[in-house]
C-alpha cells in the first residue's frame, strides 16, 4: 500500500505534493519521491531513508530552485512489496527516454512476462520493481505516435492486478494522467484551503486517498475501475478505456483530516479490521501461475532443497504464533511434514534438533520481534534453512533469513495485529500448499481447487464484517463480565487463542485459549455461572465433540458464546449468543472464524472507553528480550 499525488496549475504545486505526501506517510515509508516538469524535461528526486525519506526528499526539492517554480508534478511515498527499499526503486519510475514517469500503488499480476516481452525488444529496466513495465509500455506506446492519455489506456489494456497509477511526459507539459483498477484514486479541483467556501483556484489535483488532497479542496470526485483521467491546469476529464467521457461520482467528506486517516473509522483498528479483505487480496495476488503451480519470487530457498526438506519448525511471538499453528496443521495435512511450533523466546534455550534438512519458518509482521529473530539466527547456527513470513520488505529478519515470503497488507498501526494476522495466515497455507507440491502430495488441480478457495476468503471476511453491528450488540452485553474461556478444537484452537488474545490486549479482560478437549483435564474447575465461554463451533470433522464440551461447560452454568457457520442451528440451539459466520474449507476456516472474535474484542474494548489503538504495556514491535 503506498500514496500517489498529482498536481497541475498556476498554483506552488511542489507545497501540494510534498504536503500531500505528508499526509500519505501512514500508507507506507520506505522511500519517497517526485518528478516535476520543467522546461520540456522531467526533474526527479528520490530519497530511500526510511522514515527520513520524505524529510530528505523535501530538503533536495526545495533546494533546487528552478524545479521548484514548476506548475505539474507526480509524488509517491512507498510501502515496498516488489523490490527492496532503494533509491533505484524508489518512485516515479522512469522509461529508457527519461521522459516518462509513473507512480504507482497496486501490484501488477503479470509483471513477469511484460517484462521479458519488453527486454526481448531492447528495454533496459533500471530496478526491480513491477511498476517499471508501466513506464516502458507507455514508451512504446508514445513512440507509436500516440498522446499520453490513448497510451496510457492502451497499456492497461495489457496489464493484470490492482492498481492506481500517475504518469507524466516530457512531451506534454501541463498534463497529468491518471487511471485506477481495484486500488483508490480520488481526483480534485483546488480551492484554496479546502472548506469548500471558495471559488477553485485552477490545481487539478488526484491522490490514492482523500487526505492528501483534504487541506486544498473539498471538492473530490472518485475513479471507478478501469477509468482514467486527464488533469491539466483549470480542467478534469474522465474516460472509460475506450475513451469514452464519463462523469466521475462526487465525493462528499464530511470527515476532518484525522479522521479521513483513519479513512472515517474513530482509530486505526478499526480501519485494519475492515481492511482485511484487501490485505489478503493483495496477499495472494500473482501467487498462482497459469500451470497451477506457485510464484514465491522472493523465496530464494531453492525447489530441490525444499523438496528434501524433512522436519519443519515455527518459530513467532503473540498473533503471529496463532497465525504460525494454522500452519502446522496445513503443513502436516498437505506436505505431510512433521511440523513443530514453538513460542519464539521459549525455541532457543530447549536445545531444539535442527539439522540441513530442517526448515524453520520465522512468522512475525514487523519482521524485527528480537526473541523470533534470535531463534532464527540460532536455527541458522544448526545450518538449518530458515524462511521468514514478513510483512516488512527488508526488515532484519527478511534480510537475514535464507528466504523470505511477503505478506501485503500494508502498514499496520494499531498495536494489535488483525490485518496482519490474515495475511500471514493465507502466506502460510500459500507456503504449505507449495511445499506439498513439491513433495509430490498436491496435484495442480488439487492445488489450483484450493488456491480458488484461498482467493474466496476476501469476499467470506466481508460477509463477516458486514455483521459488525451484531457482533458490537453481543459484545456490549458483556459489559459486566470479567472472565472469558475461548473453546476451539483443531484449526479452532489457533482461533481461540487469537481472540482471547485480542481481548486481554485492548479490552484488559481475562481471556484464556484452550483446546476444547483439554477443558475437562483442570480448567473446568474454574466454570461457574457467570464464567463467559467463547466457543469456535464452526463445522469441522471435530464438531460433534466440539458440542460435547460446550454441553460440558453449559451443565456447570456458563454463559455461552458460539462462533457458527451461517444458518447452522443446531449449533445456534446450544447458545446464548452466536456469531455467525459463512462457511469455507475447514483449513482455511480460522481466517474468517477470527474476525467477529476481533470485533467482539475491539466492540467491549471500545465500549469500555479504553483506546484500542495504543493498548497499555504493549508495543508495536518488542525489540528487547
Ligand atoms: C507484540 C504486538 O508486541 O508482538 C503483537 O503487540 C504481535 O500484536 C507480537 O503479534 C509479534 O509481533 P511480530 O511483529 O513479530 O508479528
Amino acid at each position: 500500500m503506498c500514496g500517489i499525488i498529482g498536481a497541475t496549475g498556476p498554483g506552488r504545486v511542489t507545497e501540494i505534493l510534498l504536503d500531500g505526501l505528508a499526509r500519505l506517510e501512514y500508507r507506507g515509508y520506505d522511500s519517497a519521491g517526485l518528478v516535476l516538469q520543467a522546461e520540456g524535461e522531467l526533474w526527479r528526486a528520490r530519497a530511500a531513508t526510511g522514515t527520513r525519506s520524505l524529510e530528505d526528499l523535501r530538503k533536495v526539492v526545495e533546494g533546487a530552485v528552478d524545479a521548484a517554480r514548476s506548475g505539474t508534478g507526480i509524488g509517491h511515498t512507498r510501502w515496498a512489496t516488489h523490490g527492496h527499499p532503494t533509491e533505484a526503486n524508489a518512485h516515479p519510475i522512469m522509461d529508457c527516454s527519461g521522459r516518462v514517469a509513473v507512480v504507482h500503488n497496486g501490484i501488477i499480476e503479470n509483471w513477469r512476462e511484460l517484462s521479458a516481452r519488453l527486454a526481448a525488444d531492447g528495454h533496459v529496466r533500471t530496478s526491480d520493481t513491477d511498476t517499471e513495465v508501466f513506464a516502458h509500455l507507455i514508451e512504446e506506446e508514445l513512440a507509436s505516435g500516440l498522446s499520453l492519455a490513448d497510451a496510457v489506456r492502451s497499456t492497461l489494456r495489457e496489464v493484470r492486478g490492482a492498481f492506481a497509477l500517475a504518469v507524466v511526459c516530457a512531451g506534454e507539459p501541463g498534463t497529468i494522467v491518471g487511471a485506477r483498477r481495484v486500488s483508490p484514486l480520488v481526483v480534485g479541483m483546488a480551492d484554496g484551503d479546502g472548506d469548500g467556501d471558495e471559488a477553485i483556484t485552477g490545481e487539478a489535483l488526484l491522490a490514492s486517498d482523500i487526505p492528501a488532497l483534504l487541506g486544498r479542496t473539498r471538492r473530490l470526485w472518485t475513479l471507478e475501475d478501469d477509468q482514467v483521467v486527464e488533469l491539466r491546469p483549470g480542467s478534469i476529464r474522465v474516460t472509460t478505456l475506450a475513451g469514452k467521457e464519463v462523469e466521475p461520482s462526487v465525493l462528499n467528506v464530511e470527515w476532518d483530516l484525522e479522521a479521513a486517516e483513519k479513512g472515517g473509522y474513530p482509530d486505526f483498528m478499526g480501519k485494519e479490521i475492515h481492511e482485511q479483505p484487501r490485505a489478503l487480496a493483495d496477499t495472494l495476488l500473482g501467487r498462482m501461475l497459469p500451470e497451477g503451480t506457485f510464484a514465491l519470487d522472493e523465496l530464494r530457498i531453492s525447489n530441490e532443497h525444499l523438496s528434501q526438506v524433512n522436519k519443519v519448525f515455527i518459530v513467532a511471538c503473540g498473533s503471529s504464533y496463532h497465525a504460525g499453528l494454522v500452519a502446522k496443521y496445513a503443513i502436516e495435512h498437505w506436505a505431510r511434514l512433521p511440523t513443530e511450533i514453538d513460542i519464539a523466546s521459549e525455541f532457543r534455550y530447549r536445545d531444539p534438533v535442527l539439522d540441513d534438512r530442517t526448515l524453520v519458518i520465522g512468522v512475525s509482521q514487523s519482521g524485527e520481534t528480537i526473541d523470533t529473530l534470535q531463534a532464527m539466527r540460532e536455527a541458522r547456527q544448526w545450518s538449518a534453512k530458515v524462511l521468514v513470513i514478513s510483512n516488512v520488505v527488508d526488515s532484519s529478519m527478511a534480510r537475514e533469513a535464507d528466504g523470505v515470503l511477503y505478506t501485503r497488507a500494508g502498514p499496520e498501526v494499531g498495536v494489535a495485529s488483525t490485518k496482519t494476522h490474515l495475511a500471514q495466515i493465507v502466506a502460510l497455507e500459500v507456503l504449505a500448499l507449495h511445499l506439498a507440491q513439491l513433495r509430490g502430495f498436491l496435484s495442480a488441480a488439487d492445488a489450483r481447487m484450493i488456491f480458488d478457495n484461498l482467493e474466496g476468503l476476501p469476499d467470506l471476511v466481508e460477509k463477516a464484517l458486514a455483521r459488525e453491528d451484531d457482533v458490537s450488540a453481543v459484545a456490549r452485553r458483556f459489559m459486566k463480565a470479567r472472565d472469558f474461556f475461548y473453546l476451539g478444537r483443531h484449526v479452532g484452537y489457533p482461533v481461540a487463542l487469537e481472540g482471547a488474545l485480542k481481548l486481554k490486549e485492548i479490552a484488559y479482560l481475562r481471556a484464556e485459549g484452550y483446546p476444547a478437549g483439554e477443558l475437562k483435564h483442570g480448567p473446568i474447575a474454574l466454570i461457574e455461572p457467570g464464567a463467559v465461554v467463547v466457543g469456535v463451533a464452526t463445522r469441522t470433522r471435530l464438531w460433534e465433540k466440539m458440542m460435547g464440551n460446550i454441553a460440558e461447560v453449559r451443565s456447570r452454568g456458563a454463559t455461552v458464546v458460539l462462533v457458527a457457520n451461517d444458518s447452522d442451528h443446531d449449533t445456534a440451539d446450544q447458545a446464548d449468543e452466536v456469531l455467525w459466520v459463512p462457511r469455507t474449507d475447514p483449513l482455511l476456516a480460522p481466517v474468517v472464524d477470527v474476525v467477529p472474535l476481533q470485533l467482539f474484542a475491539y466492540h467491549l474494548a471500545r465500549a469500555h472507553g479504553y483506546d484500542v489503538d495504543r493498548p497499555r504495556n504493549l508495543a508495536k514491535t518488542v525489540t528487547v528480550e
